[in-house]
């Protein structure tokens, strides 16, 4: 089956949002026709970007560079869930993407986003184009969350009425994409 990455952007200790990106991989998990796969950027635990090459020849040097790669390069599609930190995205999941190049290449990308009254649209915004490097397909439809924290109950994220079915019709977008892509791309 074709996998869905979702990827917790908040790395910062004392983070608020895990528990978002845990109930999306729930969420995800409950469609039956796709494999799921959380990938928590605070376990990843990227250097800041420390390549010689450019990522495009795919030549890496380190270690955590080829773990990485090959974490990237069997996913079919992405869910950036992300908070906002100072009107965009926080530094962590743009400098997980600068590490790599083909392994992002044509596939699909959606959000979920976090924070106060601007949901961390900000975010959601910027990165859109950071995706548009690699000719990523990005995907409309996210799931923009306001003052999460209130959703938040001992630990877990216990979403609003109706947050769930916005998060089923992007997973459903983002799954067509993913077939309409998936010839693109080489393993
Ligand atoms: C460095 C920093 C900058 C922030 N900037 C914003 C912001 O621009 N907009 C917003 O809605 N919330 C902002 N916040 C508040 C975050 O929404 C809130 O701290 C949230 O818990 C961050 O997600 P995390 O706990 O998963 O890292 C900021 C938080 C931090 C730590």
């Amino acid at each position: 089956m074709p996998l869905v990455q979702i990827i917790a952007c908040s790395t910062r200790e004392g983070r608020q949002g895990f528990p978002v990106a845990q109930w999306m991989e729930a969420v995800a998990r409950k469609r039956g026709d796709v494999d799921v796969e959380l990938i928590d950027l605070r376990e990843v635990n990227l250097p800041l970007f420390d390549e010689p090459k450019h990522p495009r020849f795919g030549d890496y040097k380190h270690e955590h560079t080829k773990r990485w790669s090959a974490t990237i390069r069997r996913g079919d599609g992405f869910v950036f869930v992300t908070p906002e930190y100072n009107n965009s995205f926080p530094a962590s999941v743009k400098n997980a993407i600068d590490y790599l190049s083909a392994e992002w290449k044509y596939k699909p990308a959606t959000f979920v986003s976090y924070g106060g009254v601007a949901a961390g649209t900000r975010a959601v915004q910027a990165l859109r184009p950071v995706l548009n490097c690699f000719q990523m397909v990005s995907i409309y439809e996210a799931v923009n969350i306001p003052f999460f924290m209130k959703q938040l109950k001992d630990g877990q994220f216990a979403p609003e009425e109706g947050l769930e079915d916005s998060a089923k019709v992007m997973l459903d977008k983002l799954v067509f994409w993913m077939g309409r892509q998936a010839s693109l791309y080489e393993r």
